[in-house]
């Protein structure tokens, strides 16, 4: 048998001391890890409800999992210093115990209802439709950005969703293309909305539509990407919600519904005239001006925070590297090399120019 009292004590207290020391620092560095930068997109500091009853519950099952491991492991390590090998002492064997496999059936049984309540509840809540009053935005996933369409608003935009604090936005959520006719085509691939801070992930199918809502509680930029692989440019299909005070989001719909007004400045114009004959206006639409389907629409390109599906920072000299070369960019972007090619350098800087004017 193994060793005497005070040795087995102390045995158990360096055991458990060890396995406390060890879980502390992994637990402090996932979280600092968490936390990294202004950019972090983390499932630790949620901003919405749904977010946050997702936390909770992965707060509770942490700790719930967090005291098994510590106490496994402090048992494992006490027992093998107790029971180690010694001269003169000798392995008992038993069979049956009846008290210790009702406990140790009595404390899973426990621990499983005790996580498996919550879970269901949070999943009742998340899983369900969506307050009546809730914003309605379709969310339409493409290779390699996100098209966000505001139906009862009549707006279409993309990478930035602007939407109101404290109020529920519901997301209906398509892979595919609108046609002119209002009709839709399934003709894009599986992607995945995520926006950690404020709702789990949920896969964007093609010929399935998806559906998610949840309620910010907080203003601010939260940064979002697709979590599904979709091709060469995954890592670059990445987008951002804008949560806005309710001011703030009125004002910004009021705009949004307007027309850009027409430039009257020389460089705009010829500026707006290269937009045309270098052929943007059959993919790209800008109210008032063209009516493309294909890529983005550009109404007010100017005031996004980035291009390129939230690669690029929105500044001129990006914007004119990603048009002049877009797989340099992008790899498999499907807005083809060499549009600009036949342009003039005054003519790209005034097509950038117009670009950037749109705000
Ligand atoms: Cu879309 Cu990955």
């Amino acid at each position: 048998m193994g060793r005497s009292g005070p040795g087995r004590i102390i045995a158990l207290v360096v055991s458990l001391g060890i396995t406390l020391a060890v879980s502390g620092l992994l637990y402090y560095w996932f979280r600092e890890a968490a936390f990294l930068g202004n950019d972090y997109q983390s499932t630790f500091e949620p901003a919405s409800e749904n977010a946050e009853k997702v936390h909770s519950v992965y707060v509770l099952v942490f700790w719930l999992a967090g005291a098994v491991f510590v106490g496994v492991m402090a048992l494992t390590l006490a027992f093998s210093l107790m029971f180690r090998e010694q001269e003169g002492a000798e392995a008992v064997q038993t069979h049956g115990n009846s008290r210790l496999e009702i406990l140790w059936t009595f404390i899973p049984v426990v621990i499983v209802v005790a996580m498996a309540v919550p879970t269901f509840d949070a999943i009742v809540q998340i899983e369900g439709d969506a307050p009546d009053n809730a914003l309605e935005v379709t969310v339409v996933g493409h290779q390699w950005w996100f098209e966000f369409r505001y139906g009862d608003e009549g707006i279409v935009t993309a990478t930035d969703l602007h939407i109101p604090v404290d109020r529920a936005v519901h997301l209906s959520l398509l892979s595919g293309n609108y046609q002119a006719d209002g009709s839709f085509i399934d003709n894009d691939v599986i992607h995945s909305f995520w926006v950690p801070r404020l709702m789990g992930k949920k896969d964007i199918m093609p010929g399935h539509e998806n559906h998610l809502w949840f309620t910010p509680t907080e203003t601010g930029t939260f940064l979002g990407q697709c979590a599904e692989f979709c091709g060469l440019s995954h890592a670059k299909m990445r987008f951002r919600v804008i949560v806005q005070t309710q001011e703030d989001y009125d004002a910004w719909v009021a705009q949004q519904q307007t027309n850009p007004a027409d430039p009257t400045d020389e460089q705009l114009l010829a500026g707006q005239q290269a937009f045309s004959s270098a052929g943007c206006i059959g993919c790209h639409t800008i109210n008032g001006v063209s009516q493309g389907l294909v890529g983005p629409n550009l109404t007010y390109v100017g005031e996004r925070s980035t291009l390129a599906g939230g690669w690029l920072d929105n500044t001129p000299a990006q914007m004119e590297a990603w048009i002049r070369k877009p797989s340099s960019v992008k790899p498999g972007s499907h807005m083809p090399d060499g549009l600009v090619d036949n342009l003039s350098q005054d003519q790209v800087d005034a097509l950038v120019a117009y670009l950037q004017s749109l705000r």
